[in-house]
C-alpha cells in the first residue's frame, strides 16, 4: 500500500513529468505491434497452469554446480524455467531450448541470460573505464558489439548495465559502474541500454538490457560488499536513482533488484523501490529479476520467516522473476492455492516476461545458428572497436616535461617492468571468462608489435601480487592461481627487474591490481599498491632514467608518491582484449589520451568515501583541512585528465541572466586547442544553487561534450540548462523543485574548472 505522503509525492511527480512533457507515446505501428503481442500473451495465459506461470517467473541455473533435486532437462520439460542463466555455449543453449520448445506442454521458449558486462568474446575496457571516455556514443557502439557476439552465442539477455553510483573506492564493484556522478552515470546508462537493445528487439543482434542493482548498492557501508545501505530520501532521488531512471526512460526491458538492505528493508522486497519509484513514478512496464538467490536470502537477511514468506514478500513487492533460488517454484503455487496470492497478481507479473519473449521473436526463432558464432566472434571490426575504446578510456594523470609520448627509436631499449606487464588475464577485468578463451594482447606484446623486431624490448615482473583472501568467484571464474614465490625467488626477481631497468633506456612500469582484486566480493580495506610494487617503483625511479607508469586498475589506488616522483602516469584500467595494442598506441603517440576521471582520486584510503559534489558546510575556507594528519582534498579531482596537447577555455556566457522555473537557458564557452598536435578535451559544465530550502552541492555536473580539436582549432560548445538540470528532489516538499535562487556556473576541463558565470532563477 502506498502511504498518503508517497501518494502525494507520486502525484506531484507525475504532474511534474507531465509539465516537463515527458510522455511515453509510442508510434502507431509500435502500438499495433504491442496490441498483437498483448493478444498473444493473453492467449497463452489462458492456457497456463499456475505451475507453468510460476515457471515463467523462475530463472534456473544452467550450470552443473548449482544444486537441484530435479535435473535441468526435466525442469525445462515441465515448464519450470522461464529463463536459464550462466550458459554461454551455443550448443548447450540450443539443447535446452529444443527441450523447451519441443517438449514442454505450451512450447514456450526460454530466455538465456548471462553477465555480458563489457564485451562477450571481444572484451572492451571495464565499465568504469568506458565511463572515463566521457563518450556515450563510444559506449553505445561497444555494447552493440557485445550484444551481437552474445546473441551469436544464443544469449538473449545481459545483466547490464550496472548503474550503481559508487563514491567509495574500497567497494570492489566500483569497477562495474560509471563512477560517482548521477549526470555522467545517467548518460552512460542510456548509452548502454541503447547499445544492447537498439531500437528493435526483434533484431537478432540485440539483447535485453537489465539495469542493476536496484538500488543504492554502491553505498555499502565502509565499501564492504553486500553490507547494509542507509541513504536519505534526498540522496536517493538526487544521486542514486537518476541513472536508473535514465535506463528506464531509454527503454530497459528489465531491472535487477539488489542484494542489500536499503534503509533496513532488503531491496528484493522493497515496495518503495519496486512499486512507488519504478512502476508508479516511472511507469516501468518491463520485468524485475532478483539478484542471484536474493529471494531465498530474504530469510538469511533475518527479514522473512521462511522460504514461503520470502517468496510471498518478494513477489508481492514486485519482483517478477526469482533468479536461481527456486523459492517461487517451491512455494508460490501453494500460496495461490491458499488464496494468499491472487491469480491476477501472478498474471500481472508473468505478462511482461512473455511479452519480452514475443518482442525478441523467440517464438519464431528460438535457436541460435551455431555455424555463425565463430565468424561473428572473429569480426575484425570488433577488435578495432575494442582498440579504439581502450585508447579513448585511458586517462593521462601526469605528464611532466612532455615525458609522453615516447619516441619510436629503434636504438633505444625499452624495459617493461611490473606484474601487470605481461599478464593476459589482468588486461581483461572482472566478468570476462565464462569459458571463453581470450586472445588478449598484453602490454609487453603491444609494445613489441608497435616497435617491431629491430627494437630491444625486455620484460621483468619484479614482484608478485596476490590476494589475501580468495573468493568463490576467483575459484570459479578466475585464472588458476600461480604458486607464491619463495623469499629467495622474490629477492632474485626484484633484483632482476632493477638490473633490467639499469641497462635499458626507457622504462615502462606496469603496476596496479590483478583483475580479481576488483569486482563482486573484492572490496578492499587499503588502497595501497598490492605486494612490493611501491618498493619496486621507488627503486626504479631512483635510477634516474626516463620512467612511465602505466596503471592497470579497476579503481583508484594510492599513487600519491608516484604523482610527485614519476614524470608520466597513464591510467589504462583493465582495458580489454586490445589493451596492449591500445596502450602502445598511446605511449608512442599514435593515439592521444583524452579520457577524464569518472571518480575522485583520493590521496589515501582514509579519505573515502570522497566525491566532488559535497555540500558547502559552514567552513568552506578550511575545506582542505578536515583532517589534521593529511590534506582532505583529493589527489586528482573528478573530471580530471590531461592530453598530449593543451586547451584553453574562454568567454563563458549565458543566454539570459534571469529566468523563471520551467524556462531554460544556454551556456556557451569557447574551447581552443592551444598546442601543436590534435587532441581531445571534454568540456564540462557545473552548476551550484547558492541558496534554497535545502543545502545544495558545491558543484554538480550538468553537461559535457568530448571534442576532438586540431592544433589551434577553436570551437564554441553550447549547453542547455532546463528544468531537468535545475531541479532537485526536496525531501521537505517530497518532490522535485526548481527554486528561485542565484546559480553559479563553471565551465572547463575538470570539476575544479575556474571559469565562472552566473544566472538567477526568479519567482
Ligand atoms: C550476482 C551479481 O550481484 C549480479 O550482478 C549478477 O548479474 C548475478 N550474480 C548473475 O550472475
Amino acid at each position: 500500500m502506498k502511504t498518503p505522503s508517497a501518494a502525494r509525492a507520486t502525484s506531484r511527480l507525475l504532474l511534474t513529468c507531465a509539465l516537463l512533457g515527458i510522455t511515453y507515446t509510442a508510434t502507431l505501428a509500435a502500438q499495433s505491434n504491442d496490441a498483437e503481442i498483448n493478444r498473444k500473451v493473453e492467449d497463452l495465459l489462458r492456457q497456463m497452469t499456475v505451475e507453468e506461470k510460476v515457471g515463467q517467473l523462475s530463472q534456473l541455473g544452467g550450470m552443473p554446480f548449482i544444486p537441484d533435486s530435479i535435473k535441468i532437462d526435466e525442469r525445462v520439460r515441465r515448464g519450470h524455467a522461464g529463463s536459464i542463466l550462466w550458459l554461454s555455449d551455443p550448443k548447450a543453449i540450443n539443447r535446452l531450448q529444443h527441450i523447451a520448445v519441443e517438449q514442454s506442454r505450451l512450447h514456450i521458449p526460454a530466455i538465456f541470460g548471462l553477465d555480458v558486462i563489457h564485451g562477450f568474446k571481444t572484451i572492451f575496457p571495464i565499465p568504469l573505464a568506458m565511463a572515463a571516455s566521457w563518450d556515450p556514443a563510444l559506449v553505445e557502439r561497444s555494447q552493440t558489439v557485445a550484444a551481437r557476439e552474445a546473441r551469436a552465442s544464443g544469449i538473449h539477455w545481459t545483466f547490464a548495465p550496472m548503474v550503481d553510483i559508487a563514491r567509495d573506492a574500497r567497494w570492489g564493484r566500483i569497477i562495474e559502474g560509471a563512477g560517482e556522478d548521477p549526470y555522467l552515470g545517467a548518460a552512460i546508462a542510456r548509452a548502454q541500454v541503447r547499445g544492447f537493445q537498439g531500437t528493435d528487439l526483434g533484431n537478432p543482434e540485440r539483447v535485453l538490457a537489465c539495469a542493476k542493482h536496484f538500488a543504492g548498492y554502491g553505498a555499502a557501508e565502509g565499501g564492504r560488499d553486500y553490507e547494509s545501505v542507509y541513504i536519505s530520501e534526498d540522496q536517493m532521488w538526487n544521486v542514486y536513482l537518476p541513472p536508473f531512471q535514465a535506463a528506464a526512460e531509454a527503454g530497459a526491458v528489465t531491472f535487477m533488484s539488489a542484494y542489500m538492505d536499503l534503509n533496513n528493508v532488503p531491496a528484493t522486497a522493497n515496495r518503495f523501490l519496486l512499486q512507488d519509484v519504478l512502476r508508479t513514478a516511472w511507469g516501468f512496464q518491463g520485468f524485475v529479476v532478483s539478484d542471484a538467490n536474493a529471494v531465498g536470502d530474504l530469510v538469511t537477511h533475518g527479514f522473512a520467516t521462511d522460504k514461503q514468506d520470502a517468496g510471498f514478500r518478494a513477489l508481492t513487492a514486485g519482483v517478477n522473476m526469482d533468479m536461481a533460488s527456486h523459492t517461487y517454484l517451491d512455494h508460490i503455487p501453494a500460496l495461490v492455492a491458499a488464496g494468499r496470492i491472487p491469480m491476477s497478481l501472478i498474471d500481472e507479473l508473468v505478462r511482461p516476461v512473455l511479452a519480452a519473449k514475443f518482442k525478441l521473436k523467440l517464438f519464431e526463432h528460438p535457436y541460435v545458428d551455431e555455424s555463425r558464432t565463430e565468424a561473428v566472434f572473429n569480426a575484425p571490426e570488433h577488435r578495432q572497436a575494442a582498440r579504439v575504446a581502450a585508447q579513448r578510456s585511458a586517462v593521462l594523470l601526469r605528464n611532466e616535461s612532455a615525458a609522453l609520448p615516447l619516441t619510436k627509436d629503434a636504438s633505444k631499449s625499452v624495459a617493461v617492468i611490473g606484474p601487470l606487464g605481461d599478464s593476459l588475464n589482468d588486461m581483461l577485468g572482472s566478468w570476462t571468462t565464462f569459458g571463453l578463451q581470450s586472445d588478449a594482447v598484453t602490454i609487453l606484446q603491444g609494445i613489441k608489435y608497435k616497435l617491431g623486431s629491430a627494437s630491444k624490448v625486455e620484460f621483468a615482473p619484479g614482484v608478485q601480487i596476490r590476494k589475501q583472501f580468495v573468493s568463490m568467484f576467483d575459484t570459479m571464474l578466475g585464472p588458476k592461481p600461480t604458486p607464491p614465490w619463495t623469499e629467495d625467488q622474490s629477492a632474485a626477481e626484484f633484483a632482476k627487474a632493477v638490473e633490467l631497468a639499469k641497462r635499458s633506456d626507457v622504462i615502462v612500469l606496469a603496476l596496479g591490481q590483478a583483475a580479481t582484486m576488483s569486482g563482486e566480493l573484492a572490496s578492499q580495506a587499503s588502497l595501497e599498491l598490492p605486494g612490493r610494487q611501491q618498493q619496486l617503483m621507488e627503486a626504479i625511479v631512483a635510477l634516474g632514467k626516463p620512467v612511465v607508469l602505466v596503471l592497470v586498475t579497476g579503481r583508484p589506488v594510492n599513487i600519491t608518491w608516484a604523482a610527485a616522483h614519476v614524470p608520466a602516469i597513464l591510467e589504462v584500467w583493465h582495458a580489454g582484449t586490445e589493451a596492449g595494442n591500445a596502450i602502445a598506441d598511446l605511449l608512442f603517440g599514435d593515439a592521444v589520451p583524452g579520457g577524464k576521471l569518472p571518480v575522485t582520486w583520493p590521496l589515501s584510503v582514509g579519505q573515502e568515501p570522497l566525491y566532488y559534489a559535497h555540500n558547502l558546510s559552514h567552513d568552506p575556507k578550511n575545506q582542505d583541512q578536515r583532517y589534521w594528519d593529511e590534506a582532505s582534498k583529493p589527489l586528482y579531482p573528478f573530471g580530471y585528465g590531461l592530453s598530449y596537447t593543451s586547451f584553453s577555455f574562454t568567454n563563458p556566457r549565458v543566454s539570459r541572466k534571469e529566468l523563471k522555473a520551467g524556462q531554460s537557458l544556454e551556456v556557451s564557452v569557447d574551447v581552443e586547442n592551444t598546442g601543436s598536435r590534435a587532441g581531445d578535451e571534454v568540456a564540462q559544465l557545473y552548476i551550484h544553487q547558492q541558496t534554497g530550502s535545502a543545502s545544495r552541492p558545491v558543484r554538480e555536473l550538468k553537461g559535457f561534450e568530448r571534442l576532438t580539436l586540431a592544433p589551434h582549432e577553436k570551437r564554441t560548445v553550447r549547453f542547455q540548462l532546463g528544468e531537468r538540470e535545475l531541479r532537485y528532489w526536496n525531501s521537505a516538499a517530497k518532490g522535485w523543485v526548481v527554486e528561485p535562487a542565484k546559480f553559479d556556473v563553471w565551465v572547463g576541463g575538470s570539476s575544479d574548472a575556474p571559469l565562472h558565470a552566473g544566472f538567477t532563477v526568479t519567482r
